[in-house]
């Protein structure tokens, strides 16, 4: 009898572990706050904490969650502990504990309960530290060296100060007029680039804070920084302007250290601090950089240095009611990439190819004597005779000028500048060129890589890669047209057009959550929105359809792609003043008055004898553009409760729809302009009556074919070309534009070797000679927007504007044209979405991943009489799986979460 209850309950602990293991773990990963991992300057008073549920199984929904914050690493000290809450809601969910405290550091961790009764474990600690709250916050004063001013050059600033033991931590904060790049005890401080940023400084500067406990010492310690002119006070737009925001660089540094009897040391910038001129003699971000190394002023931030001939440092009265914490990714160094070629060009020159168009500089390597040089000249492209060509840089130099202080070998990389290139021009060196001294380094803000899309055609998968390049090449601090040339503005046009293509590759919440606050402060009193921001144009240049609608249609494709609410309740106010500034605008509900791009770079053969320039009316567009953004008014104010707004605008759009019947409409159903893009934004926007919709998109797909299957849109018209043509049964249509390679198309650049996207659709002409030089970008990401079509139709990874952030997904897959696979997998807010399908031998398969605690509606093409298995069974057997309904040739199921494998047989 003993025997055998010990042997029970020897095998206790088996059984458990056994019956444990036939279940997958659930766990909670993945933590954030306002949607970064552990920040550090969160400026939110109610920031967002979002989680990943983790599991393997089929159909796994959170049913209850619980957090805890506290203000101590061990857990301690709670500030906010509501206990378990029933709720599905994982990402986004606002703190509701005790007020704030500005730079305190918070901990908190979370676990959750899902559908099959199961607890997860707590989750490891997350952190989040508040920034500075209030501009008393800020003890430093703005300093700025008491040198005579040199408008190019850049200053050092120094002081030193003494740490005692005991040091528990220890944030830096800095900002600066102009760019910064801080060291302490002659580290550098952090990996950012280009910082503070980007921003509409007079109204909003902001600051950044790093982490330096690790930097501190007890004793002696150096703390300083180096400023550059960056956007502030260099050359900024295409017109030759500089000193934008202002002539004089200054500085705004604040070190808080904390020590374990519980008292805070500050050191500030201010009076006492040193400065003097360094290495950098020059740099500019179109122009260049300059660095004598013969002048470096060695361990300048070292706590032994000695400064002696620094002049000091004037106080600046700068207000900091401006300064705002930066709550997006920094611009980091990436991509380190290799010398592909060297080449001698027919003019001699010796050029480096690196085998890719991208954002950044080159880091070199070198050995020569005293007042030795070499000069970096950076281009896109080398001209039909195989030449280094910088006419489409227009005024830009975009030359580094290292010059050696000889001996040793010596390292040389810009601090204050970038460049859009692929080859480099190298001059000065004296021996041979050894590749291995030269790397390419590529920048951008630091967002997190998200979505990929691979199929069976290569040239599809180069334009995706060219699609992703652009966006390296072009999300530098904020959403710039071109990185090469003299302008590299935030082009509000051009951001609209590829946003929701940028929201598949990459993280860009943060990125965009903090762009539109300039769109909102730079939107003018009138509503009108500029089509730069920031704005460094005129105040009067805005307004213009399609570019200024960034102002709904951004904030919009946030919440589709992220769920993000707090998104579209911060920017009602700049959403609804731009649609209340077109109808100011407008009479009668028609808006046809003022200046607009129109169809930027639509198709225009030079020699036009046929007619078949594809010129569309701009006030024909800007009607469209005006219901559009009121649409989208609407579906926000219904989001955000605002159902007065609802009935308004409701009313107001159908206004502006039957404004656009009566003037662009004949009554047979012809628009005013036959063009492609003319069909298709009036199809994408629903502006005509039911009736005549199908017919309009019988024009649309003829006048394609009339084109022997070319596209003829320009930037307003091309990222809905292809989704109207799905959505009206014309896929097919539209696979034959994608793969179409000759101009104009998107595999034309392919074909002629691109690896970003080009700003025309012609660049290089099929004679291989350039476009204008006056406006021929090589890394332009607008067309790229076709990437949308790709992800979304092609692969089939849609969102639900019911469950917007694919809490519940739409999977809807489209096999066709040539290709015999494609795929997609995309990191949700909740995790791993994806689909991949592939046609083999009569037979289609389709694998798909829908992450725990969402849902899907997963169509899957059913032909007649053919069979669907998943996992091998029946789909019938497959209990885990609902069968909705048919629906032009597809099945429509209901799916949670899990991995599927689908086949469907003839
Ligand atoms: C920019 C564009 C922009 C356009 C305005 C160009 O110079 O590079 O991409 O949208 O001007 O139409």
């Amino acid at each position: 009898m003993k025997k055998s209850t010990c042997r029970l309950s020897c095998l206790m602990p088996v059984l458990f572990i056994f019956c444990l293991s036939s279940f997958s773990q659930l766990s909670v990963n993945r933590l954030r706050t306002e949607n970064l991992p552990d920040p550090l300057t969160v400026e939110s008073r109610l920031p967002r904490l979002s989680w990943q549920l983790e599991t393997r199984d089929r159909g796994i929904l959170q049913t209850a969650y619980e957090i805890k914050v506290s203000d101590r690493p061990d857990g301690g000290g709670a500030v906010w502990n509501p206990g378990k809450l029933q709720s599905d809601q994982s990402l986004q969910i606002v703190y509701g504990g005790a007020e704030l405290q500005s730079g305190k550091k918070y901990y908190w961790k979370v676990r959750v309960w899902d559908n099959k009764g199961r607890v997860s474990p707590w989750s490891a600690t997350a952190w989040w530290q508040m920034g500075l709250l209030h501009p008393e916050d800020w003890k430093a004063v703005w300093i700025k060296p008491d040198m005579e001013e040199d408008s190019v050059r850049s200053p050092l600033l120094r002081t030193t100060f003494v740490a005692e033991k005991g040091i528990v931590s220890a944030t830096a904060y800095f900002t600066a007029h102009g760019l910064y790049e801080a060291r302490l005890n002659g580290q550098r401080i952090g990996d950012a680039w280009l910082t503070p940023g980007w921003t509409s400084y007079k109204k909003r500067l902001q600051y950044q804070g790093y982490d330096v406990t690790h930097l501190i010492r007890p004793g002696k310690n150096a703390i300083g920084a180096m400023l550059g002119s960056g956007w502030y006070r260099g050359y900024i737009g295409f017109s030759g302007q500089h000193d934008y925001y202002g002539k004089d660089l200054a500085l705004l540094a604040q070190l808080v250290i904390k020590y374990k009897d519980g008292h805070v040391q500050t050191v500030v910038s201010g009076p006492s601090w040193q400065s003097a001129y360094g290495e950098v003699l020059r740099s500019e971000l179109y122009h260049g950089e300059t660095i004598d190394h013969r002048q470096e002023k060695r361990g300048w931030c070292e706590p032994a240095y000695e400064a002696t001939g620094w002049s000091g440092t004037q106080t600046v009265d700068i207000p900091k009611e401006t300064l705002v914490a930066t709550i997006s990714e920094p611009v980091k160094k990436q991509e380190s990439l290799h010398v592909k070629k060297v080449l001698t060009t027919p003019r001699g020159e010796v050029v480096i190819d690196f085998g890719q168009n991208l954002t950044g500089w080159v880091s070199v390597k070198i050995k020569g004597n005293a007042g030795d040089s070499i000069r970096l000249s950076h281009a896109e492209v080398l001209d039909k005779a195989g030449n280094f060509y910088t006419m489409n840089l227009r005024s830009a130099k975009a030359q580094d000028l290292y010059i050696l202080k000889g001996g040793e070998e010596e390292s040389f990389e810009p601090h204050f500048t970038f460049h859009g290139f692929r080859y480099v021009r190298v001059e000065g060196l004296t021996g041979n060129l050894n590749p291995d001294d030269f790397t390419a380094v590529a920048l951008y803000s630091d967002m997190p890589a998200t979505g990929s899309f691979e199929c069976s055609d290569p040239m599809i998968d180069q334009l995706q890669h060219n699609i992703q390049w652009g966006q390296r090449g072009n999300f530098l601090d904020v959403p710039t047209d071109c990185p090469q040339r003299d302008e590299r503005l935030g082009w509000t046009g051009d951001a609209q057009v590829f946003s929701r293509t940028a929201a598949f590759n990459r993280g860009v919440e943060p990125f965009f959550t903090k762009w539109l606050k300039d769109v909102s402060a730079d939107q003018q009193p009138n509503g009108s929105v500029p089509f730069v921001i920031p704005n460094v144009l005129g105040a009067g240049d805005g307004g213009s359809t399609g570019w200024a609608d960034v102002a709904t249609i951004i904030p919009w494709n946030l919440y589709l792609a992220y769920g993000d609410r707090r998104v579209l309740e911060e920017q009602y106010p700049s959403m609804k003043a731009w649609v209340e500034y077109m109808r100011g605008q407008s009479k009668d509900n028609l808006w046809n008055t003022g200046f607009h791009f129109g169809d930027w770079l639509f198709y225009r053969p030079t020699d036009d004898v046929d007619g078949k320039s594809a010129v569309t009316d701009k006030y024909l567009i800007a009607q469209c553009f005006f219901a559009h953004s009121t649409q989208l008014l609407i579906k926000t104010a219904a989001v955000i409760g605002k159902k007065e707004d609802v009935s308004k605008y409701t009313l107001l759009l159908q206004q502006i729809k039957d404004a656009f019947v009566r003037e662009y409409l004949t009554p047979n159903g012809r628009l005013v302009s036959g063009t492609q893009t003319a069909y298709v934004l009036a199809l994408q926007f629903d502006m005509l009556p039911e009736a005549l919709r199908k017919q309009a998109a019988g024009r649309l797909a003829q006048n394609i074919k009339d084109y022997d299957y070319h596209l003829t849109t320009g930037f307003l018209g091309t990222p809905y070309l292809c989704h109207v043509l799905s959505r009206y049964g014309y896929t097919s249509v539209a696979y034959r534009l994608l793969m179409q390679d000759s101009y104009p198309s998107w595999l034309y650049p392919v074909k002629m070797g691109a690896t970003t996207i080009w700003e025309r659709w012609d660049g290089i002409r099929p004679d291989s000679s350039f476009q204008t030089p006056d406006m021929n970008s090589f890394n332009h990401y607008a067309y790229g927007a076709i990437g949308d079509w790709m992800y979304r139709v092609v692969a089939g990874l849609d969102t639900d504007e019911d469950g917007p952030g694919y809490h519940h997904s739409l999977i809807s897959p489209h096999p066709g044209g040539k290709l015999t696979s494609a795929g997609a997998d995309l990191q949700t807010g909740y995790g791993r979405l994806s689909c991949h399908w592939k046609l083999e031998n009569e037979s289609l398969s389709v694998d798909l991943v829908v992450p725990a605690n969402t849902t899907s509606t997963f169509n899957i093409p059913a032909p007649e009489g053919g069979l669907i298995t998943e996992g091998g069974q029946p789909l019938a057997s497959v209990k885990t799986i609902s069968v909705e309904g048919v629906e032009r040739g597809y099945l429509i199921l209901k799916l949670g979460s899990g991995e599927y494998h689908f086949k469907v047989t003839k």
